[in-house]
């Protein structure tokens, strides 16, 4: 792309760049995220005078191509692949961590990247650069989370050179480095502030050159905002092997780890973890039930949601009362907003519930967040069973299930991976209800 005079303008969203200033990036459709920068002359020198122009000439000289026969079993596969020895997250990774390899590992602001990744270097040692907390906060820290302190190096800089230096001096690598975080890591070759495009993508190309040259790897920490419109992680994806996110609302205590991109494996399994007062606590096995409490109760239902390749028991509860205000609220906590008021609209026609003069509040248990249209059917019976303050059940069965996309004219539709749901449903010992229509489920008000 030509520059006039040096001079681009970058999108702090996606890092695509422009000639010229526009108020929305027609790459990603962020709105005024377009940032001028001046010193991009300086930066292409600066990549030549570091030596990338010498390195190029002289490698061209012995061009060596290898035959992959020539290697076959001549590397130690588990050296390459290690654990984490955290199995959840040796699971979003498919078998482990790569030697070598750098992960991007993103999230809110405090949802707990810092808290897992100080649980990996306890586990498995290595080296935590600290940025944003000191020395003695970490430490605090790995105390309170009962990890080892052997093996657990801490370097506090927010210096990229600082970084680059250590590993050149140490004859002993670390296994594993952790930055925490990108955002306030800068490299003084650059005038720009830490945290700007400048800055984050000049620190991510350094710290994937010393992942590949030293054969370390390497987790960098990236914090994104609700909207997912912070500098940085964005651009950064299409720079790492393994892009990890972290998530789960901040109040719940569930966080759920998924791979949007994973260079050496699937991306459709997820970790499932529990934040308690010693930091991150494991859910293993291959079922998972986030029920608060046993038997039937009003304004609750369970659905089954599929999480990565794992089927998941949850409760939903609903709460529907006579509002006094003008607007009645609609708070929906786990759940699209939009699809909430579509569902009640559907609810108020077959159910005749009249939504108007009430309030309705509608959540999740364990701070999930709904993404599948399955739980359709049980956000209307919980919020039915509310209305009329009646449990829903079948003869004096145990929990029941519903399951079904609800369409606009109040039909339950058939959904996918059932047979996996049932098998679910099976294990613990609840039942599926059987609704064809919302207007069935009057059927399960016992008199
Ligand atoms: P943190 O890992 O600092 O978040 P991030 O690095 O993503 O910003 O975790 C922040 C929250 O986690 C903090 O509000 C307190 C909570 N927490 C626990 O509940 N238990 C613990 O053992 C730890 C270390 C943190
Ligand atoms: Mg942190």
């Amino acid at each position: 792309m030509s520059k006039k005079n040096g001079v681009v303008f970058v999108c702090r969203n996606c890092g695509n760049e422009f000639n010229k200033w526009q108020g929305q990036c027609t790459a990603c459709n962020e709105w005024n995220s377009l940032q001028e920068i001046t010193n991009h002359k300086f930066q292409i020198t600066n990549h030549v005078k570091r030596g990338y122009g010498k390195l190029q000439k002289s490698k061209r000289q012995n061009i060596e191509v290898v035959n992959l026969s020539s290697i076959e079993g001549n590397f130690d596969k588990n050296k390459i692949i290690f654990s984490s020895k955290i199995l959840e997250f040796d699971r979003v990774l498919g078998k482990g961590l790569v030697q070598g390899s750098v992960l991007l590992f993103s999230g809110e602001p405090g949802v707990g990247k810092s808290t897992l990744l100080t649980q990996l270097v306890g586990k498995i040692g290595g080296l935590y650069v600290a940025g944003e907390e000191s020395v003695e906060q970490i430490s605090l820290r790995v105390d309170r989370l009962r990890l080892k302190r052997k093996g657990f190096d801490i370097l506090q800089t927010n210096d990229l050179e600082d970084i680059v230096e250590y590993l050149n001096r140490v004859e002993k690598l670390p296994r594993i480095l952790v930055v925490d975080s990108i955002q306030v890591l800068v490299s003084n070759e650059f005038s720009s502030v830490a945290g700007s495009i400048t800055q984050i993508k000049e620190c991510a190309f350094r710290l994937i050159e010393l992942a590949k040259t030293k054969g370390v790897t390497v987790v960098i920490v990236g914090h994104v905002t609700k909207g997912g419109n912070i500098a940085g992680p964005k651009l950064l994806e299409h720079m790492v092997d393994v892009v990890l996110y972290f998530e789960g609302e901040k109040n719940g205590e569930l966080r759920f780890l998924r791979s949007v991109k994973n260079r050496f494996g699937s991306t459709n399994e997820v970790g499932v973890f529990k934040m308690n007062k010693n930091g991150l606590q494991e859910i293993r096995g291959k079922n998972l039930k986030l029920l608060e409490r046993d038997g039937v109760s009003v304004g609750s239902a369970l659905t089954i949601l599929i999480e990565g390749k794992r089927p998941i028991l949850v409760e939903i509860q609903a709460l529907v009362t006579e509002s006094f205000s003008q607007i009645p609220k609609r708070v929906f906590l786990g759940i699209d907003y939009n699809r909430g008021q579509l569902l009640m609209a559907v609810a108020q026609k077959n159910l005749g519930i009249p939504f108007y003069k009430y309030d309705v509040f509608v959540s999740v248990t364990g701070g999930m967040k709904i993404k599948e249209t399955v739980a359709d059917l049980a956000v209307v019976a919980t919020m039915y069973s509310s209305y009329i303050n009646k449990e829903l059940r079948m003869g004096n069965s145990d929990k029941l299930v519903f399951l079904g996309e609800v369409s606009l004219l109040g039909e339950v539709k058939k959904i996918r991976e059932m047979a996996k749901r049932e098998r679910e449903i099976k294990a613990w010992g609840v039942k599926l209800a059987e609704v064809k229509s919302v207007r069935d489920l009057k059927k399960f008000v016992i008199q």
